[in-house]
């Protein structure tokens, strides 16, 4: 044997039996030290998909199961209203058809808004999965409603686009008998989650590869009753995904906001101020549902810049945005939501430089001028200015420092040129925007200030 074949052989038996040495043990203190996939801070913006039986009824939000059985009286009412007497949940989900549910045209959508990644409940509080789980029998996807393994079919095609694929995944399911009796017995049985909950996710992991597992439905019961210690330490020690995948913090009772690759602490999260773990922002383009809903108004929506708002804050303090549309119970994903996605990916072709890969700067946002939010990039600052500035003149004064040095060139992205601009009594500089950047947006606009 060659000595240079014995000397890699050697150093593969030492890397070896060094990454063994490393694994994560079942507790939330060496879970903890797992560093963060860089992918995922890199790509900033994921769509979140909620997709489920709740999509058949799409009344009110997708808890309409949940809200129907304490009998929350517009619910009551819709059913008597519109379904014969002794009908059920389950006969819902016939008629989850997704007949024209193309996960091509899906992915296509979602490439075409600047999201890096997408998320699907792969299985809601319903209980519903929408892939053939063994252990969901009759209560899935493949043999009622779409006849169709759906995580199959989007996961390929959203890779295709070279987006990440991530699944939402619900711990409890308000109606499972065995959820029903572990709670009965206060948690101190685990039947539910040795017999369905761990399985269930190992066999999503092990089919489907997601890269981000979206956990959600914790709140009953403690990480102690879910082994969420026990099963995050095999996701990232032996799962297929152990290297690339992240996950959040929803993992029992007061673990949500401290445990997690990052965290999501409540929906909508957004604090607007600079973070020190990495955090993602899980929000809906319908304000009131993450469901589908046929009786949602117009205004219900988000508008564009209320969008761009929101992205705008995120980022600048760390954070990723994760925003929610609900598809129709016939795979539609309806013209609102998809014009609202192409406008988010009209802004980011232009400022797109601003947002991904970005990292938070000094300041987040502006300490004089409100509507204004800082990124950095490798040695420029961007400023996002939410607003089109009065007179064409704005006032920052966050950047004063930077601009101490006349050399400092500032650009509106999109636009050719420098601008002029002034520092006013070493406080507040003073930028002339030029009129022909106005028509770059309707919404927002960002300066790239670098220095020397
Ligand atoms: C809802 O109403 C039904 C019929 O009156 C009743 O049997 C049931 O206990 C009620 N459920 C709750 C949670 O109040
Ligand atoms: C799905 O959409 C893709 C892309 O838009 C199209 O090429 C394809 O023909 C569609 N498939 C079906 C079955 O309609
Ligand atoms: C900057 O953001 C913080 C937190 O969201 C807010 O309290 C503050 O008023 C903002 N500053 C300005 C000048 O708008
Ligand atoms: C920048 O400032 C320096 C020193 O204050 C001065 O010498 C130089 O001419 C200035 N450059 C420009 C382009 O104004």
């Amino acid at each position: 044997m060659p000595s240079n074949l014995v000397l890699l052989l050697f150093c593969v038996f030492v890397r070896l039996s060094f990454t063994e040495s490393t694994k994560y043990l079942p507790t939330w203190d060496s879970l903890d030290t797992r560093p963060l996939p860089k992918w995922y801070d890199e790509a900033k913006i994921g769509i979140f998909l909620h997709w489920g039986v709740f999509s058949v009824p799409s009344f009110g939000s997708e808890w309409f199961w949940q809200d129907w059985k304490v009998n929350s009286s517009s619910y009551v009412d819709y059913v008597e209203d519109n379904y014969p007497p002794g009908f059920t949940y389950q006969e819902f989900a016939k008629d989850f058809t997704a007949e024209f549910f193309n996960a091509s045209e899906w992915a296509e959508i979602f490439k075409e808004s600047g999201a890096k990644y997408v998320v699907l409940t792969s299985k809601h509080h319903e209980g519903f999965t929408l892939w053939p789980s063994r252990y969901s029998y009759s209560w899935n996807a493949k043999d009622i409603g779409p006849r169709r393994d759906i995580i199959d079919e989007l996961s390929i095609a959203v890779r295709k686009e070279n987006l990440e694929f991530g699944l939402y995944h619900s711990l409890y399911e308000w109606f499972n008998p065995m959820y029903l009796s572990d709670k009965r017995n206060k948690f101190h049985t685990q039947e539910f989650v040795s017999k369905k909950i761990l399985p269930e996710m190992r066999e999503l992991l092990l089919n489907y590869e997601p890269s981000i597992l979206w956990s959600d439905g914790d709140w009953e019961a403690s990480d102690t009753y879910w082994k969420s210690t026990e099963f995050l330490a095999w996701v990232y020690n032996d799962s297929p995904v152990k290297d690339h995948i992240v996950v959040n913090d929803r993992w029992g009772i007061d673990i949500p906001c401290k445990h997690g690759d990052f965290f999501t602490c409540s929906d909508r999260y957004n604090p607007g101020t600079l973070q020190k773990k990495k955090w993602e922002n899980a929000m809906t383009i319908d304000k009131v549902s993450w469901g589908f809903r046929r009786n949602a108004k117009l205004s219900d929506y988000f508008t564009t810049h209320e969008l761009l708002v929101t992205l705008a804050g995120t980022v600048s303090c760390g954070g990723n945005l994760l925003m929610n549309i609900g598809p129709t119970k016939d795979g539609i994903i309806a013209p609102i939501f998809q014009d609202r996605l192409r406008d988010l990916g009209k802004w980011l072709k232009i400022n797109g430089e601003a947002i991904y890969k970005s990292t938070p700067w000094t300041h987040q946002n502006d300490t004089l001028t409100p509507g204004v939010w800082y990124t950095a990039r490798e040695n420029a600052i961007y400023a996002i200015v939410l607003f089109w500035p009065e007179d064409n003149v704005l006032k920052l004064e966050s950047v004063a420092q930077l601009c101490a040095s006349n050399e400092t060139s500032i650009r509106v992205l999109g636009n050719e040129g420098k601008l002029k601009w002034s520092l006013i009594d070493d406080e507040y500089v003073q930028i002339k925007f030029p009129d022909k950047a106005k028509t770059l947006s309707e919404n927002a606009w960002v300066l790239k200030f670098v220095g020397t």
